[in-house]
């Protein structure tokens, strides 16, 4: 591996071959893949890539809460890896630290309070049975396109009050954000989805609503409302961060139970409420890696650090981590939670884990009741992806 244009501060012996975008054996398993860092020892709490313009990363998850958690010396003005790509990215609120981050959160959560996610409950499971009655009789589905793909925009456009018929369109740009094919740039991507929530951001403002884009808008929040400007790029932020993210650990939750018949009883047995398994299922799938960029020349856990290095923030190395939660790998319903790093630490904790806790409850549930044995088609077709959200590419079931 060539380090010629090692930092000076980087010492040979921290340098590893590791692409957040492609880690070591993400064609068998992207848990298993992001893993491999946990091997390093005591004397690498940090080690460095040159891959995606090099960056740190973590191989403890107790370091990967202290970097999410400090914003004062990890700051969140740069999220993404390579870093040139967060230039382009300054949404509200996840490049803004503390304490101007908190007059976009207060506005965020009080669009998103449990009031507003728990009287989605009926709309949510319409959708759901809807979904499973297009494929319940013939004894197999493609997962990720029947059903993952389109359960967490059609939510997401019914909380917002936007027309269905726009889901075509507003994926495509958002899967061009998080996951780009070449055929659009970042910028295009971002302007397109801007130029979309305009017209909606323009005719909700100062009118009375109770979906989401409106509380979002119309909230006063210490004195001040949104601009036009600030409620584009939170909208749109609350967009790419609510869809892609429940659309991938539907995936990783479903490939999970296709696979285990002794959890599925659990579940539908009555041994196990559907609630405690979402807990554990999400402790053990964690599946975003953000970054952030650090702000201060500092030793941290006896590593150099330099101001305007990039620290990666992998959350899916906490599902694995037994040093985070005893015999980690193991799903085990009913275990004490507390520890899950797959919403994030600090102030950046996703305000949407109550509606995504609420849409994998209810879509674990009607599943379960309708198709209680199932497996995956053809586990050789299976494959990973990883990036600033995990996926599995193509999960196909049959019962
Ligand atoms: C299983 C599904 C989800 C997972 C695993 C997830 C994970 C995360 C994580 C790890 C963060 C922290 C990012 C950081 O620290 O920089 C985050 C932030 C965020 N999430 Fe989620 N999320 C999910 C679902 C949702 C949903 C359904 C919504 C909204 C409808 C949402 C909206 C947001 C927003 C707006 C932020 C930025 C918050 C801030 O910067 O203060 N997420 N999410």
């Amino acid at each position: 591996m060539s380090t010629d244009s090692l930092p000076s501060h980087v010492p040979e012996q921290l340098v590893r071959d590791f692409n957040i975008y492609m880690p070591p054996g993400i064609d068998k398993d992207f848990h298993e893949a992001w893993a491999t860092l946990l091997a390093e020892d005591e004397s690498c709490p940090l080690v460095w890539t040159q891959k995606n313009e090099g960056h740190w990363l973590p191989t403890r998850s107790a370091i990967i809460e202290e970097v999410l958690t400090d914003y004062s010396r990890f700051s969140s003005r740069s999220i993404i890896l390579p870093k040139s790509h967060s230039e382009d990215h300054g949404l509200l609120p996840t490049t803004i630290d503390p304490p101007q981050h908190h007059f976009y959160r207060k506005t965020l959560n009080h669009s998103m309070a449990p009031a507003v996610v728990n009287a989605m409950g009926d709309d949510i499971r319409g959708i759901v049975k809807s979904l499973i009655d297009g494929f319940v009789d013939q004894g197999e589905c493609n997962f990720s396109r029947d059903f993952a793909d389109i359960l967490p925009i059609r939510v997401f456009l019914s909380m917002m009050d936007l027309p269905e018929d726009d889901i075509p369109q507003t994926k495509y740009w958002t899967d061009q954000l998080i996951r780009p094919d070449g055929t659009i740039t970042f910028a295009d991507a971002l302007q397109n989805l801007k130029d979309y929530i305009a017209p909606y951001v323009d005719e909700r403002m100062g009118v009375d609503g109770i979906d989401m884009l409106s509380r979002m808008i119309n909230t006063e929040t210490s004195g001040r409302r949104l601009t036009r400007e600030e409620a584009i790029k939170l909208s749109i932020q609350v967009f790419i961060a609510g869809v892609d993210t429940v659309v991938n650990l539907l995936g990783f939750v479903f490939l999970f139970l296709a696979r285990s018949k002794e959890h599925r009883l659990q579940i539908t047995s009555g041994e196990t409420s559907v609630s405690d398994a979402v807990e554990e299922i999400l402790r053990r799938f964690p599946l975003v890696t953000v970054a952030r960029e650090v702000t201060e020349d500092m030793e941290f856990h006896g590593v150099q650090l330099k101001a305007g290095d990039m620290v990666a923030a992998p959350t899916p190395l906490a599902g694995m981590d037994n040093a985070f939660t005893a015999n980690a790998v193991n799903v085990e319903f009913g275990r004490k939670q507390g520890n899950s790093l797959t919403f994030g630490r600090g102030a950046h904790t996703c305000p949407g884990k109550n509606l995504a806790r609420v849409e994998l409850r209810i879509a674990i549930e009607e599943w379960l009741k309708r198709i209680p044995n199932f497996q995956v088609d053809d586990e050789s077709q299976l494959s990973f992806s990883s990036g600033i959200v995990g996926v599995v590419n193509e999960l196909k079931l049959r019962w």
